[in-house]
């Protein structure tokens, strides 16, 4: 380098040169990539200068060195105000066109719920659950012995015409009530009992109401002190839970060969609350289920002392809970699968 003059215009020339470059720039990538290529130590206008320091004459390599450093100085101050901008700019376009639409109606998921039946059979078993009642899950094929004869059902009794059954071979069958797990229970187990039994039964019936196969829970107390009082308390607290705060209980004598006395249950209406509808048939009362006291032969058939222990059962038809609150008028519509139908109830 001849002189200090020459130096200044060559860094003029090249200060001129990044302004017009710089001005033409229109993405920050594009800074970078400029400002690598006049920074390089080897090819860069400006990265290139250092090493002609060797070249110069000792008393110019201070001015040299200062010089080479102030357009240093200034190149990269240029690259880094017009990076800042374009940087700026290119986040504000980003923010634009990624912009979500908080207005727009989101996509509608389809959601899944419970079977009409699942969520009955759930609710039941959470209130009963919440007193204290053991699950037990019974066989769905039976002895004869015992959907029948156990629970003082004896081959030639009339209560076998009750229920309608399919025979798998004289001595096993579809059971037909969930009554048959009690005497599983009783056998396996000293009182206190307290469980109860959901799951499917079967039965060669069917019409709106009646269904070949359709679910039962079973319920059964055993201990000292069991009374029919004991039973109505509870099912208060049942009923009062599945239908409403304001549902009543009422007992009607009835006959079941496994308990004395036998019950129906019925609730006060809880569409009309007692005035009398189409759902309670202008009575103010519905029936529910069928209830009592274990028979004392049934007891002592477990081998349970009945002069010490005595009993309470239950059966509850989960399908005629399900219609009874949800308005269903034909039990098909609980086994058809309609997702029109079962869409609607997600309680
Ligand atoms: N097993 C009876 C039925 O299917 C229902 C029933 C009535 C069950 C009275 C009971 C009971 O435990 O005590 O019709």
């Amino acid at each position: 380098m001849a002189d200090l003059i020459e130096l200044s215009e060559k860094l003029s020339a090249i200060r001129q040169e990044i302004k017009n470059e710089i001005a033409g720039i229109e993405n920050s990538k594009a800074v970078y990539e400029y400002r690598k290529s006049i920074m390089d130590s080897k090819t860069g206008k400006i990265g290139s200068l250092m090493r002609e320091m060797g070249k110069i004459p000792n008393e110019m390599k201070a001015e040299y060195g200062k010089k080479v450093n102030e357009i240093k100085v200034w190149a990269q101050e240029q690259f880094d105000e017009l990076d800042t901008k374009l940087k700026e700019a290119e986040m504000r376009l980003r923010y634009e066109t990624e912009k979500i639409d908080i207005t727009l109606p989101a996509k509608m998921r389809p959601k899944g719920n419970l079977h009409p039946n699942t969520q009955v059979r759930n609710q039941i078993v959470d209130i009963f659950g919440s007193m204290g009642f053991q699950i037990y899950e019974g066989n769905e094929i039976e002895t004869d012995y015992y959907n029948f004869t156990a629970l003082n059902t004896p081959d030639d009794h009339p209560a076998r015409d009750m229920q309608d059954t399919f025979y798998l071979s004289p001595e096993f069958l579809l059971r037909t009530q969930t009554s048959a797990g009690q005497i599983h229970v009783m056998e396996a187990q000293k009182p206190p009992i307290k469980i109860i039994s959901p799951g499917k039964v079967f039965r060669s019936d069917d019409d709106a109401t009646h269904s070949p196969m359709f679910s039962q829970m079973e319920g059964l107390v055993v201990d000292k002190g069991i009374t029919l009082c004991d039973l109505q308390g509870m099912l208060n607290v049942f009923v009062q839970k599945i239908f409403g705060e304001d549902t009543r209980t009422r007992l009607r004598p009835s006959y079941f060969p496994f308990t004395e006395p036998s019950v129906e249950v019925d609730v006060s209406c809880f569409q009309c609350h007692g005035a009398g509808c189409k759902l309670c048939k202008g009575t103010g009362w519905i029936e529910v289920l069928g209830a009592g006291v274990v028979n004392k032969k049934v007891l002592e058939g477990c081998g349970i002392d009945s002069n010490e222990y005595s009993g309470i059962a239950f059966g509850i038809g989960i399908e005629r809970i399900a219609m009874l609150k949800y308005g269903i008028n034909n039990i098909k519509l609980l086994f058809e699968s309609d997702l029109r139908v079962l869409d609607q109830i997600d309680d």
